[in-house]
C-alpha cells in the first residue's frame, strides 16, 4: 500500500526539510563514529545503542575527579553529592515518560526491575493466575516471565499467555488485544505487554490495554525499552500499575545504561505489597541509623535496593537534559515526520525490494521501522556498512531501521535510502 506523500525525492528537499527543523542543533551535541570515508556515518540503530552525547566524558569525569579528591567524602561534599545523585535525573526522566517525579526512579537495568516490579505485581491466585504477553516479545521478557511464574509453581505452558496476530498478519489488531482481556481477564493476574515491539516496531495502545486489564482485576505493567525516549507517553494519566525501561537505545546513555522504573502513585504508599527490600529503599531519614526493620521510602523509590552507580547516572544526566531541553512532544513531531519521510522514499523504491512490516498508522508506530528486503539480509548489512550506513539485523530476516529525532537529519534518511536505490536497481 502506498500512501500519497508531500515529499519529494531530491537531496536539495532533504536539505531543505534540515533547514526547517528546529531541533537539527542537537545533532552537534552527539559523537558520530566515523565511516570508512571518514566522514561521519548514517547512524540508524539508536534504537539498539543510542549515540554518545558530547557531555556524557565531561560528566562522568567530573565524577572522577571528586572521587579522586574527595573519597568517600564525595558522597557529602562531591559537586553534586553522591547521596543523592539519582535524584538529579527523576524529574527529567518522569517528564519523559509522563508521570510525577514521585511516581519515577532510576536504578539497575530493565530484566532486573522487570523481576522486582513482577515480585510486587504478578500475584497469582488459583483463580488468577496467568500473564498475557506480546507472542515474540523480546526474549529476555519471556525468560522473565516463565521464571516468574515456575517461580510461584506453576506451568508456564499453562500460565504465560500469548497474544498473536491473525493468520496472514504480521503485527497485533488492538481489537484483539482488547477483546482477549475481556474473554480471559478473570484468568489474568497481569498484562505485560512491550510498548513498542523490538521487533515489528508496532506500538500499542496503553491506555485502551489499561483500561480494558483494570476492568477486569489485571495489574497492568510495560515494558518501554523501545517506547521511552521515542513516544510521547503520558503513564500516570494511561494508569499502569508499573512500567520499566532501558536507557541505552533512544535515551543515548551508553552501552548497558541504567533502567527506569514507574510505580503508579496509587501504591505510593502501600504497604501490603510484597517487594523484595534494600537499604536504598529505606526511608532516607532513618537510613543510616541502620535499624534492623525497613521503612520503604514512598513511591517508585522504595523499590531501590542497592546505592547506584554514579558514573553510569552522570552518562544519563548528560543525554536526559538534551531530551528535557528539546521536549518529548517536539522530539515526537519531530519523529513522526522523520519516519513519514523514510517511509515514503522506501515506498518509491523498484516494486518488491523492500516490505515494511511496521504499521503504517503513525499512532502505532515510533520511530522505527523493521524491513524485510529480497535477498540475503546480512550481506546488505555488510554493504550498508561499508558504505557508512548503520542499521541493524534481528533474526529471522528483519534489517530495523530507527531515525532518532534527536539526532538524525532528513539528509541521513535520504542517503540511506539511496544507497537502497543503488542496490535495487544492480
Ligand atoms: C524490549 C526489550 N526488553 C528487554 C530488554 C533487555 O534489557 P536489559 O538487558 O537491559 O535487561 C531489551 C534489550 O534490548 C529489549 O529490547
Amino acid at each position: 500500500m502506498t500512501t500519497p506523500h508531500p515529499f519529494e525525492d531530491t537531496e536539495a528537499f532533504a536539505h531543505k526539510l534540515d533547514a526547517e527543523d528546529a531541533l537539527r542543533g542537537y545533532r552537534d551535541a552527539f559523537h558520530f563514529p566515523p565511516a570508512p570515508d571518514g566522514k561521519p556515518v548514517v547512524y540508524l540503530a539508536g534504537n539498539s545503542l543510542g549515540l554518545q552525547p558530547r557531555n556524557a566524558a565531561r560528566y562522568i569525569q567530573e565524577e572522577l575527579e571528586d572521587w579522586a579528591r574527595l573519597g568517600v567524602e564525595g558522597h557529602v561534599h562531591g559537586r553534586h553529592p553522591w547521596l543523592h545523585y539519582h535524584e538529579l535525573v527523576t524529574e527529567q526522566a518522569a517528564r519523559l515518560v509522563g508521570a510525577k517525579p514521585l511516581e519515577v526512579v532510576v536504578m539497575n537495568t530493565l530484566s532486573v526491575n522487570l523481576h522486582l516490579m513482577m515480585v510486587s505485581f504478578y500475584r497469582p491466585t488459583k483463580q488468577r493466575f496467568k500473564i498475557l504477553v506480546e507472542g515474540g516479545a523480546f526474549p529476555s521478557d519471556q525468560y522473565a516471565v516463565a521464571s516468574q511464574v515456575r517461580f510461584h509453581g506453576y506451568d508456564a505452558r499453562e500460565a504465560v499467555m500469548e497474544l498473536k496476530p491473525r493468520e496472514g498478519e504480521e503485527t497485533l489488531r488492538t481489537e484483539d488485544i482488547l477483546e482477549t482481556i475481556e474473554r480471559h481477564g478473570d484468568e489474568v493476574a497481569l498484562v505485560m505487554l512491550g510498548s513498542v515491539n523490538y521487533l515489528t516496531g508496532q506500538a500499542f495502545d496503553l491506555p485502551a490495554i489499561t483500561k480494558a486489564a483494570h476492568a477486569k482485576g489485571c495489574f497492568v505493567g510495560f515494558d518501554l525499552a523501545h517506547g521511552a525516549g521515542n513516544l510521547k507517553l503520558s503513564l500516570h494519566d494511561d494508569g499502569p500499575d508499573f512500567a520499566v525501561w532501558c536507557s541505552y537505545k533512544y535515551l543515548n546513555a551508553g552501552p548497558g545504561a541504567l533502567g527506569g522504573v514507574f510505580v503508579h502513585e496509587r501504591h505510593a504508599n502501600t504497604k501490603d505489597l510484597p517487594r523484595f527490600e534494600g537499604w536504598w529503599g529505606h526511608d532516607k531519614k532513618t537510613r543510616f541509623q541502620m535499624g534492623p526493620t525497613f521503612e520503604p521510602l514512598p513511591g517508585a523509590e522504595g523499590w531501590q535496593l542497592s546505592n547506584p552507580p554514579i558514573f553510569q547516572l552522570a552518562a544519563l544526566r548528560a543525554s536526559l537534559e538534551l531530551f528535557d531541553q528539546a521536549g518529548i512532544a517536539a522530539l515526537r513531531a519531530k519523529s513522526e515526520r522523520l519516519t513519514g519521510y523514510l517511509e515514503s522514499l522506501l515506498d518509491r523504491l523498484p516494486q518488491g525490494y523492500v516490505r515494511i512490516t511496521t504499521p503504517r498508522d503513525v499512532k502505532q508506530r515510533g520511530a522505527q521501522l523493521s524491513l524485510r528486503f529480497r535477498g540475503e539480509p546480512q550481506g546488505l548489512l555488510k554493504r550498508m556498512g561499508e558504505a557508512g550506513i548503520i542499521c541493524d539485523f534481528r533474526k529471522p530476516d528483519i534489517i530495523r531501521a530507527a531515525p532518532a529525532p534527536l539526532y538524525n537529519s532528513f539528509t541521513d534518511v535520504y542517503r540511506f535510502v539511496k544507497a537502497l536505490e543503488g542496490y535495487a536497481r544492480e
